[in-house]
């Protein structure tokens, strides 16, 4: 993020998306400096006019990038902007160029923008450098999220990103501002309009449940929109919110696509929207912020539990996958994640694949057509939540297969129903996906309404459960 964000601002700088970059790499051995030259190589290299040369600097002081940048008077002719991935390096080089005459010929970016004396944004402010990016500390962040851990709040989120901003001499007073304004919660009742994916599984309703009960908990008068997995009605529903004014627009939405048009309107309307639980392919400035699990890591669990559970011998297991409605974010990523793993192990085999919607039904029809086509040759049952599993379960027991045994099955969501179904030795594994979103959701509406930045993205946990660990589990199940 902080890299490709100092990517976009050389090209800034460039105009004409051409010219020569020269990035002073501050400890290349550190994962930050290398993830920060990554992101700023994924946006420079777009355009084939823009040549980056790369020096690999001993350490991230300001000297030793003075004495570099100092020596190498004539390599520097050909530069067009320096971008340092910290403001120290970069105020070793801006010094370097002063003394060499060559300050204003180009200008340097940093990164970090912290805020004290001759800091980044300081440096900016005082025109010696042309931008820095800022790095979130996270401090305040992270003992709220201690706290909660200690309360043993539900729902605390396993990742937080925060977001990072490019500050220039046109915003670096606001930014300062900002920062260092404490916003207060007035506790006054909020208005969130809520647009409901539908009550598909077991998941949605206790996910719909958790939404409901924090809007009370935090003074919020709630306008929730129940679309059963109808992308028309929830964009209807989010024109209605619109309509009514609400301070915040919250969307579940059924699909990744097709969004934009009314998150315009919505941002016309000056309502900030809320992604919860799924993601929508947007313009990162149409969403304020995305609350909600790691699809991809929970198909990777699942893919990872089968390859360490389930012994190949020589031979090879056909898998069948149970997929949730095509086109939305967890039924995409699942799938990307388990096969990402998947593909490291040929002894494994994907079989076949078809789309249950999330529903018990829809998991229930897709073993009736498989047995209707041929023998039960299946091995593995991969499903991308446990209301599909369940309806297989049932499916295979009529037909005489026995569950748990005969085929190994793994779901994602760990509803008390899939633990009940573990205990019975019918479900193998459940990789969990939390639904109790609300009170994360409802704190962080009421911290934007306050003014608080919000987080770009707020992850939360997942653990994998199976046959060895239910029983004691199950007991504390909430959903
Ligand atoms: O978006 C989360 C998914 O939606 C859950 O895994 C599933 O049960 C629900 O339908």
């Amino acid at each position: 993020m902080i890299g490709s964000q100092g990517g976009e601002c050389v090209l800034e700088l460039l105009g004409e998306k051409e010219g020569t970059v020269l990035e002073l790499c501050a400890s290349y051995a550190t994962i930050q400096s290398q993830e920060r030259s990554a992101g700023f190589d994924e946006v420079i290299g777009q355009y084939p006019g823009i040549h980056k040369e790369t020096w690999n600097l001993e350490n991230d002081m300001k000297d030793p990038a003075y004495d570099r940048v100092y020596v190498k008077k004539d390599e520097l002719e050909k530069v067009d902007v320096i971008f340092a991935n910290n403001d120290a390096v970069a105020l070793g080089a801006y010094e370097a160029l002063t003394d060499l005459g060559m300050e204003k010929e180009i200008p340097v970016v940093g990164c970090d923008g912290y805020t004290g004396e001759n800091e980044g944004v300081d440096l900016v402010l005082q025109n010696k450098l042309a931008a820095t990016i800022s790095c979130p500390t996270g401090g305040k962040e992270a003992i709220q999220y201690a706290l909660n851990i200690l309360e043993e709040d539900s729902g605390v989120p396993k990742q937080v990103i925060l977001r990072s901003h490019t500050i220039q001499k046109k915003n670096a007073r606001e930014y300062l501002e900002r920062i260092r304004k404490d916003y207060e919660d007035n506790g006054e009742e909020i208005t969130v309009g809520y647009s409901q994916v539908g009550t598909e599984s077991q998941w949605r309703l206790a996910n719909t449940r958790s939404i409901k009960e924090a809007a009370e908990e935090f003074h919020i008068q709630l306008f929730m929109e129940d679309a059963n997995q109808s992308q028309e009605k929830q964009i209807e529903a989010i024109r209605s919110f619109i309509k009514k004014k609400v301070d915040v627009i919250v969307v579940s939405p059924v699909v990744e696509t097709g969004w934009t048009e009314v998150l315009k309107e919505a941002r016309a309307a000056g309502i900030p929207v809320v992604m919860s639980d799924r993601k929508i392919e947007a313009d990162s400035d149409l969403v304020n912020t995305y609350i909600g699990a790691d699809f991809v890591e929970e198909g990777k669990r699942a893919m990872r539990w089968i390859r360490e559970n389930v012994e190949t011998g020589d031979g090879t297991k056909k898998i069948l996958e149970l997929q949730g409605n095509k086109g939305a974010s967890p039924t995409e990523e699942r799938r990307k994640g388990f096969l990402e793993i998947l593909e490291k192990y040929p002894r494994y085999q994907m079989a076949y694949s078809a789309y249950g919607d999330f529903t018990y039904e829809g998991g229930k029809k897709i073993v009736e057509d498989y047995l209707k086509g041929q023998e039960w040759d299946i091995d593995i049952i991969y499903s991308h939540n446990d209301d599909m599993a369940l309806g297989a379960i049932e499916v295979l027991e009529e037909h005489g297969i026995r569950p748990g045994v005969d085929v190994t099955i793994v779901s994602v969501d760990a509803t008390r129903d899939a633990f009940e179904a573990m205990t019975e030795g019918k479900l193998n594994c459940a990789v969990e996906c939390n639904p109790l979103l609300g009170p994360q959701l409802m704190k962080a509406v009421r911290d934007m309404v306050a003014g608080k930045e919000m987080p770009l993205r707020i992850i939360t946990e997942e653990k994998v459960y199976d046959q060895t660990t239910a029983e004691k589990e199950i007991g504390k199940r909430k959903y």
